[in-house]
């Protein structure tokens, strides 16, 4: 064991693996949480439940009462990612995804937090120009637990013909608590909050700009800024590094945090932790890519950064998750990459060859540090 830092911890750790890539981006995370709790002498206690798709072949539902009661009592849940063509014609309420959003329900998670941050030995593989990327390096705050996502919506037939509806809707409490906890970010940051809405055409945009706005003086230190949604995925490609944390509701960031995404490399790299009134929720941003499953090409990096957040954001394992971290940025850096990130002269390695990869360089830093000490 490395030397003694901090205190030994014990935590029970729910795994819903569900569809698609999502059971081997989840192996690949619990891998790397356990190789934490083997060196660091911790005690995670992994139960494995189904959700999605998987739940719906399993029990008839996508989200079994068993697997939301199993949440509810753990000090933190991952998730990998849920649906898939076999279950595309199922109507919404019933479908796999419907499960993951009564699942973030159920828990009371009202923050989603999407760290987007180019991990400097991918530069060369951005879309775009150096001199445009700089050093990207922002967060998306996410509202969780409203907006259309979860507004009244309904299908008939009118005048013979079909109409089906959604509605966006927030009322002020929503938004406060949402627009606090981005504050309390920025606070964190740089200082800089850009609330993203569609203020100029809807009402529920136009409750969301005033009270993120109303709540400025609460911290008078950060620098506020309202954009509308058009113009903020524009400027997130022209010039994305404007952006620190950028605040805004449930649909207008699913969209966002996907093309951020793509502006460090994959959306394969993407982590995410949710925060409520219970244990936190950590998973990647993407989704079950059905046509990688089963073929070990899926990026893991996403899924172990995810991991690294609930180590440092659940549980206050820093030097844990830095070990991790420092060490997917070192496979990167030796060229080693999993298709979807795959440059030129990169060494592109099947999923389990990156995890073999990181396996080593985190047994070498282990080495170096209990020779040298850590941060030397
Ligand atoms: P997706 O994120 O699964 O895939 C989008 C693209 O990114 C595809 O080209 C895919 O191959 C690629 N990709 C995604 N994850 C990757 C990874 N880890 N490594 C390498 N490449 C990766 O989104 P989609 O295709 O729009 O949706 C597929 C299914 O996933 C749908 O059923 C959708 O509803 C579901 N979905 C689930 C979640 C979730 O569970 N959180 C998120 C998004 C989409
Ligand atoms: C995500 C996904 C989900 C969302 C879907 C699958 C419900 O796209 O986590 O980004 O829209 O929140
Ligand atoms: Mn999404």
């Amino acid at each position: 064991m490395p030397e003694s830092f901090g205190k030994v911890m014990k935590k029970n750790i729910v795994l819903l693996p569900g569809d698609g890539i999502g059971p081997e981006v989840t192996r690949a995370a619990a891998a790397m949480l356990r190789e934490c709790a083997h060196e660091f002498h911790h005690q995670f206690d992994f139960r494995e439940m189904p959700v999605g798709g998987a739940a719906i072949d399993a029990t008839g539902t996508p989200l079994p009462k068993e697997t939301l009661d199993a949440c509810n009592k753990a000090d933190a849940v991952f998730l990998g990612a849920v649906g898939g063509p076999k279950w595309d014609a199922m109507p919404v309420g019933k479908r796999p995804e419907s499960g993951l959003l009564a699942l973030r329900q159920g828990m009371g998670l009202y923050v989603n937090v999407r760290p987007v941050k180019l991990l400097e030995p991918l530069r060369g593989i951005s879309p775009l120009k150096p001199e445009v990327l700089r050093e990207l390096d922002l967060e998306i705050i996410r509202e969780l637990a409203g907006g259309i996502y979860f507004g009244e919506r309904g299908h008939g037939i009118e005048h013979g013909k079909e109409r089906a509806w959604d509605t966006e809707s927030y009322s002020t409490a929503e938004i406060e608590r949402i627009a606090s906890f981005a504050y309390g970010r920025a606070e964190g940051r740089s200082r800089r909050l850009c609330s993203v809405d569609k203020a100029n055409v809807l009402s529920s945009s136009q409750l969301w700009r005033k009270t993120v706005a109303g709540m400025n003086h609460l911290y008078p230190t950060i620098k506020l800024e309202h954009m509308y949604v058009d113009n903020a995925a524009m400027q997130l490609i022209l010039r994305p590094s404007q952006f620190d944390v950028i605040l805004t509701s449930n649909m207008f960031g699913d969209i966002l945090s996907d093309a951020a995404a793509a502006l460090v490399g994959s959306i394969g790299l993407i982590p995410s932790a949710s925060f409520g009134t219970g244990a936190p929720l950590f998973e990647p941003i993407h989704g079950s890519a059905p046509t990688l499953a089963g073929k070990d090409a899926a990026n893991p990096v996403g899924s172990i950064l995810s991991a690294t957040m609930m180590l440092r954001d659940a549980f206050g394992l820093n030097l844990e998750a830095d070990w991790v971290e420092q060490s997917v940025v070192r496979v990167l850096a030796g060229g080693f990459r999993t298709p979807d990130i795959g440059g030129a002269g990169s060494k592109v390695v099947p999923a389990s060859g990156f995890m073999e990869m990181l396996r080593e360089e985190m047994q070498r830093t282990l080495e170096h540090a209990e020779r040298y000490g850590w941060g030397v």
